[in-house]
């Protein structure tokens, strides 16, 4: 095992694996171990690990060029744009290199709509977000982040945010004020527990903002790209969203941030609003661009099936263990088993029988496989948690 203590700040809780190389859903570690991959470094290697179109699309590229200033046309950064706004809302998009990057953009942007719906003397600022949200470590996002643990040591926040309760949309109706310009949701919540929006409470949201004037953001940066069996978790509503950011997946494994936004908001950027040195990096978007090639309807329909299976398996799990599972719960393959007591050792004796996965609110199990396993390897994880849970 590689020691990071002397040179490398203390902001993970590592587990004892030292990587040497992956391939499609397995890793293995510098001693020669194989892991089968439940966690996709936390929802970025959605189409497996070094996929051989991707790698190829890197290839092509950084023989051509790594970087050149966004002060020049990119072709590759139009075509992907040109892709994202196919899939999901038509607009514009603006690259950045991360989730929290993403997020902030999606802020400045309803900033800026809520200055010119105020008027100068009375500005609209205010975003309304949601208790156990997750929406990046920088200082804006990390204020729109509703979690206490996050926020010890950092005070003061940025203010301007409204906490509302997720799934109870009464509290958001009582949050809205005249200084509101905004609600900004994730469709899923990942960090805070695999907590899934009910369809009520999303079209409410989005009747909301229509009523009062809001501006609608989806933070999808960990259930976009397929993770859910749709290209977006918002797909499966009927609704859609002013807003949408993406990150993790959608640079096929490089770093990659895109926040999409109607054209009516998109259009409130102006030269020097917002920018980015290495946003939309051109080996990212062209890793991007090849992942997105990749998410083809065969590939969601192995969501869609692999994830009901996997569902099925782990309530037969709950069944089985009533006193130590309390509840399944997720969509497509971003699927949560909370637990009656604390999972990190769970987790810890899935890492030593060669499974990762993740826990997540100290309680809740997270699984974010890649995109293309299949039944045999959830048969194999579940195998595993039945051993673990028995004993
Ligand atoms: C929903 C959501 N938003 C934002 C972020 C922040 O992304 P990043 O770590 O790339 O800044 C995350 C990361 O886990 C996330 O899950």
């Amino acid at each position: 095992m590689v020691s990071d203590k002397k040179f490398i700040m203390g902001t993970y809780k590592r587990y004892p694996l030292t990587v040497n190389r992956a391939k499609g859903k397995y890793i293995w570690s510098k001693e020669g171990k194989k892991y089968l991959d439940f966690f996709s470094g936390l929802s970025v290697n959605n189409l497996g690990h070094c996929h051989p179109q991707i790698l190829k699309a890197i290839k092509e590229q950084i023989i051509k060029h790594l970087h050149i200033s966004n002060l020049y046309y990119d072709h590759l950064q139009v075509e992907l744009a040109g892709k994202l706004v196919k899939l999901s809302i038509p607009g514009k998009v603006f690259f950045s290199n991360s989730g929290a990057e993403a997020n902030e953009c999606a802020i400045k942007l309803v900033r800026k709509y809520g200055h010119l719906r105020g008027g100068k003397r009375k500005a609209k600022y205010k975003i309304i977000v949601f208790d156990n949200s997750f929406h990046g470590r920088t200082l804006a996002t990390l204020s729109a982040t509703r979690q206490k643990k996050f926020h010890n040591g950092f005070t003061p926040l940025l203010s301007g945010f409204k906490q509302a309760k997720f799934n109870e949309l009464s509290t958001v109706e009582k949050a809205i004020d005249s200084n509101t310009c905004a609600i900004m949701v994730e469709p899923v919540q990942g960090e805070g527990g695999v907590r899934v929006a009910t369809g009520e409470f999303l079209r409410g949201l989005r009747r909301l903002c229509n009523k009062f004037k809001l501006l609608l953001i989806f933070d999808e940066i960990q259930s976009g790209m397929g993770r859910t069996e749709k290209m977006f978790a918002y797909q499966h509503y009927g609704i859609k969203p002013d807003i949408l950011t993406l990150a993790k997946g959608v640079g096929g494994g490089l770093p990659l941030g895109a926040t999409i936004a109607k054209d009516r908001i998109a259009k409130l950027f102006g030269y020097g609003n917002h920018g980015s040195t290495f946003g939309g990096n051109p080996v990212s978007v062209a890793a991007g661009l090849a992942a997105v090639k990749l998410l083809n309807g065969k590939l969601l329909n192995n969501v869609k099936v692999t994830g009901n299976y996997f569902m099925k398996r782990l309530n037969e799990l709950k069944s089985k263990y009533p006193k130590r599972i309390k509840q399944v719960r997720g969509l497509g393959l971003m699927v949560g088993m909370e637990l009656k007591e604390e999972g990190e050792e769970i987790v810890k004796k899935c890492l030593e029988q060669g499974i990762l996965i993740n826990c997540t609110q100290k309680k809740v199990l997270r699984f974010l496989p890649p995109l293309i396993i299949n039944n045999n390897d959830i048969d194999k994880l579940v195998g595993t948690l039945d051993k673990i849970l028995s004993s």
